[in-house]
């Protein structure tokens, strides 16, 4: 990943720079993407911590947000996060990018003490790929709700408990996690 660097700190042309990525998804509702910037102000706002949204996003060469993460502890959980959101820049897609971004975000979880995190998509078909990418970051589907977001479009709950490392086809446990 040495074409990209990675920074936590959002700034005023944060939400402009989000809303541009997800819209390049061509997936996400308007109402989606102003739910996503709704939380860049509330971060901006309060900061990480009051807000409880935490950023990390990724910048190529020219400056441009080529990515971002935003997760947070689950509000009256222990120890679960919530991954609110991956999205990667259309053109960067499929280079590794969005799983360095997942593995980054774990490492920020796991140094909060978080223990688990959460994901959830859509079953749709053209989210295969999404689906498949949080298979491939060792996440679990934990249960399916019909027809949740509309007809045909189920909601996919995802979990991964962190002490474990795992890779395509190999889960490794974690040194420290003895
Ligand atoms: C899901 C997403 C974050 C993955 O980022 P990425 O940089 O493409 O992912 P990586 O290159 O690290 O990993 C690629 C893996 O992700 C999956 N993938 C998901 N979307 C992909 C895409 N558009 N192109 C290629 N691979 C994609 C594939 O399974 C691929 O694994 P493979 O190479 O073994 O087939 C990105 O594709 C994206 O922004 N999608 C739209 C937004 C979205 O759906 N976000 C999640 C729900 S909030």
């Amino acid at each position: 990943m040495k074409d990209f660097t990675f920074e936590e700190q959002l700034d005023a042309s944060s939400q402009d720079e989000i809303r541009t990525i997800l819209a390049s998804a061509n997936a996400f509702s308007s109402r989606e993407i102003e739910v996503a910037t709704e939380l860049v102000r509330e971060n901006l706002e309060k900061g990480s911590i009051r807000s409880g949204y935490f950023f990390l996003l990724a910048r190529d060469k020219s400056g441009r947000m080529a990515g971002f993460t935003c997760f947070g502890p689950i509000p009256c959980t222990v120890h679960s996060y919530d991954l609110y959101w991956i999205a990667v820049y259309e053109d960067c897609r499929g280079m590794g990018l969005g799983g360095n971004l997942y593995l980054k975000t774990e490492a920020q979880v796991k140094k909060r003490g978080g223990k688990k995190i959460y994901a959830e998509t859509s079953g749709r078909e053209d989210y295969r790929l999404t689906r498949n990418f949080y298979q491939g970051m060792g996440f679990k589907e934990l249960c399916r709700l019909e027809e949740f977001y509309a007809p045909g479009d189920d909601k996919v709950i995802y979990g991964k408990t962190l002490n474990t490392i795992r890779t395509r086809d190999t889960a490794l446990r974690c040194p420290e996690a003895g």
